[in-house]
């Protein structure tokens, strides 16, 4: 067992650290004030590459493996979950669902795009009435011999507004299931397709989130991706990669409040000296520190088990579910360093609050993490 990291990944992260830092750093307050993240941004994040980092060269992208993609996610959640979001549903739901499981046309045609940041992608699972309970599908895929017909509601879909193709989960055979499920490829524009309410958010308020509307949309069978109700597989398979992704963001943001935490704390004086000296503070920030050392190896192990082939559904679980849950604490915990001054916008700590939220909400709420785990306790 080897614990170091390789050259090209401490490249990786003095890569990810540095476009974090110097482009993201500047204006993130800004863009969680405005709720917004600018297109050219996106074109960044695509021309470094961090928008398909795993997605083979073949397509244009990076062919590297999941632990480059944690350690780039940790770099840039940082600083800036909403960016480290947008990155992560395009790398691990929507590129990796394709590149695995989608026809040599749709990967020809969808995935380049994707890899620039000319476009990114979004995962559409989730419903009014169908979230942790993802196998009760409402949205219908009726099948019309050369096309489906798609009628249906999505919620919380993040990259809703931005995107340029969505992969829809939608119940075509109601008799058969979660097996009579399908996946489908929408693009923008195509007629029946509404973008609706964009949600206004506690926290990763630079990325977007938005309901979408399906009224009568045609979508040729050729966008099917997969055989005839392999649409809840593509969704489950999918999402235990998502959950890495989801993992390092919380990684990210728990390391993020934790380093802003330690520095405050050794500049900051009280009672006649740095406030780190009081081991009211200085135990606080050993936990912290062991805490953010324990979610990154458990990050790693699940990238690590899908790197090797092996499954990976458990420790993606166990990686999210605590990483998520230390992000919340850790970044409460930076708040109570801070005192006052932890709970303005200016010390980054209260943004690192509220992104940390989410991560135990989305792709799989902590519940679910932890049915995940128990399950696979008796396998
Ligand atoms: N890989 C492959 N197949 C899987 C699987 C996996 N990880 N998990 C389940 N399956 C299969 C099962 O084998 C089963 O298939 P068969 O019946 O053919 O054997 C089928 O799927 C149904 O599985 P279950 O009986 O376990 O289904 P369930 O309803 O009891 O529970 C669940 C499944 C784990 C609770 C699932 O519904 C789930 O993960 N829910 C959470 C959904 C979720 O994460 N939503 C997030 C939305 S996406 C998002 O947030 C993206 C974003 O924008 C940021």
């Amino acid at each position: 067992m080897n614990f170091e990291l390789t050259e090209e990944h401490k490249m990786i992260r003095e890569m990810a650290r540095e476009f974090a830092q110097k482009e993201l750093l500047p204006g993130v307050i800004e863009r969680d004030e405005k709720q917004e993240f600018p297109d050219e941004l996106v074109r960044r994040m695509g021309e470094l590459g961090f928008l398909s980092m795993m997605t083979s060269p073949e397509y244009g992208g990076g062919g590297m493996d999941t632990i480059s993609y944690v350690i780039a996610m940790e770099e840039i959640s940082k600083v800036d979950a909403s960016a480290a979001v947008i990155m992560s549903v395009n790398n691990s739901l929507v590129l990796w669902g394709l590149e695995n499981f989608g026809t040599p046309e749709q990967k020809k045609k969808y995935i380049p795009p994707l890899t620039t940041g000319e476009m990114v992608g979004a995962f559409c699972l989730s419903e009014p009435e169908a979230g942790s309970d993802a196998t009760s599908q409402r949205t219908t895929a009726e099948d019309k011999g050369d096309y489906y017909l798609l009628n249906g509601t999505k919620n919380w879909i993040t990259n809703g507004k931005r995107a340029g193709i969505y992969l829809v989960m939608a119940q075509t055979h109601k008799e058969k299931g979660h097996r009579g499920i399908n996946c489908l490829i929408v693009e923008k524009g195509m007629p029946g397709f509404e973008v609706g309410k964009k949600e206004d958010k506690l926290g990763i308020r630079g990325s977007d989130t938005t309901t979408l509307l399906f009224n009568d949309v045609k979508v040729p069978k050729e966008n099917r991706i997969g055989e005839d109700g392999f649409g809840f597989k593509f969704a489950m398979k999918t999402l235990d990669g998502g959950r890495i992704g989801i993992a390092a963001q919380a990684l990210g943001i728990a390391a993020g409040a934790y380093e802003l935490a330690l520095a405050y704390s050794q500049q900051r004086k009280a009672f006649g000296t740095e406030i780190f000296n009081h081991q009211a503070i200085s135990f606080k920030l050993a936990k912290m520190a062991t805490e953010v050392e324990a979610a990154r190896l458990l990050c790693f192990k699940a990238a690590r088990d899908k790197d090797t082939h092996k499954p990976y559904n458990q420790s993606a679980a166990m990686a999210k579910w605590f990483a998520s849950r230390i992000a919340v604490d850790i970044a409460r915990e930076a708040i109570q360093i801070h005192g006052g001054y932890g709970y303005v916008k200016e010390y980054h700590v209260e943004r690192l609050y509220r992104d940390a939220k989410i991560t135990e909400i989305y792709e799989g709420t902590s519940e679910i993490q932890q049915l995940v785990i128990a399950r696979s306790l008796l396998n």
